[in-house]
């Protein structure tokens, strides 16, 4: 067991990527808090696993502070937090207006930043943790939208993505003294509820045969280990990285 004791908050664990997160942290030893705005399903999980389910809404300062507060008043700590939650099941990708755009960036970057505020202090009085954000492949690649009229495309989940990105780069620039790594995942297409329902069939054969070294979607699954792994003391000396986990789709460096 590679967690074992760490106490990791897994937002957006009620499902999916986050939900597979959640169940090998467990198996790894880590002491879990599912935190999901959706309590049916999030309590289901935790119920599932022996963990904790807390009920946030990241968009909400008051949500994430209660939550920090909550996991501390438990185990006296917060050693790993996971920016998973995010828009993404029945996201509008035709919705180019400006309150929709503010919706997304609420939420997925937004969201992000006020859960990183809220356990930053406990990190560092703590001596230190690790902060793993989700990004995407999205965050790399040139959507192609029609433009109709006058109407520019707000290119939303795209952008709050490499929004994350950027927030990952300067925040593992200024917290590292505290003993703080803040990295991202960027996961290829991923097979989850979200990915059937939201991508067409034909786009996502074009991504697996002409944009992936590996021709197949990934599974939650295939994430978790990178997950382990920069929670894990093993990576004590990576921090401010993006990593591509999905098939070779996206090849920085
Ligand atoms: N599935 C993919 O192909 C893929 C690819 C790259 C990146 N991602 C990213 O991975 C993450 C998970 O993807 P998924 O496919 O499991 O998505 P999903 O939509 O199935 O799951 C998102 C979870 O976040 C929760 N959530 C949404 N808004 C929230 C809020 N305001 N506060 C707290 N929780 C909230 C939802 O209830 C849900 O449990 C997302 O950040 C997504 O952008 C997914």
């Amino acid at each position: 067991m590679r967690l074992t004791g760490k106490v990791a908050i897994i937002t957006g664990a009620g499902q999916g990527i986050g939900e597979a997160y959640a169940r090998r942290f467990a198996t790894e030893g880590a002491r879990v808090v599912v935190a999901d705005v959706n309590a049916e399903k999030g309590a289901i999980v935790a119920r599932d696993i022996g963990a904790v389910f807390e009920r946030v809404d990241v968009a909400s300062e008051e949500d994430t502070r209660r939550l920090a507060r909550a996991v501390v008043d438990r185990f006296g700590r917060i050693d790993v937090l996971i920016n998973n939650a995010a828009i993404f099941f029945g996201i509008d990708n035709q919705n180019h207006s400006y309150a929709y755009l503010r919706k997304i960036f609420d939420v997925n970057y937004f969201g992000a930043w006020l859960m990183c505020r809220a356990v930053f202090p406990h990190m560092r009085d703590g001596g230190g943790g690790s902060v793993i954000n989700q990004s995407s492949g999205a965050a790399y690649v040139h959507p192609e939208y029609p433009i109709e009229g006058d109407d520019l495309p707000s290119f939303h989940y795209s952008v709050t993505k490499a929004a994350l990105n950027a927030m990952t780069h300067y925040m593992a620039g200024c917290v590292g003294k505290y003993g703080i790594r803040v990295n991202a995942i960027a996961p290829g297409p991923t097979l989850t509820e979200a990915t059937r329902q939201g991508v067409p069939e034909h786009i996502m054969e074009l991504i697996i045969n002409f944009q992936m070294a590996i021709h197949r979607a990934l599974d939650p699954d295939d994430l978790t280990g990178t997950a382990v792994w920069l929670a894990s003391d093993d990576a004590k000396m990576v921090t401010g990285q993006v990593i591509p986990v999905d098939g070779g789709m996206i090849m920085l460096g």
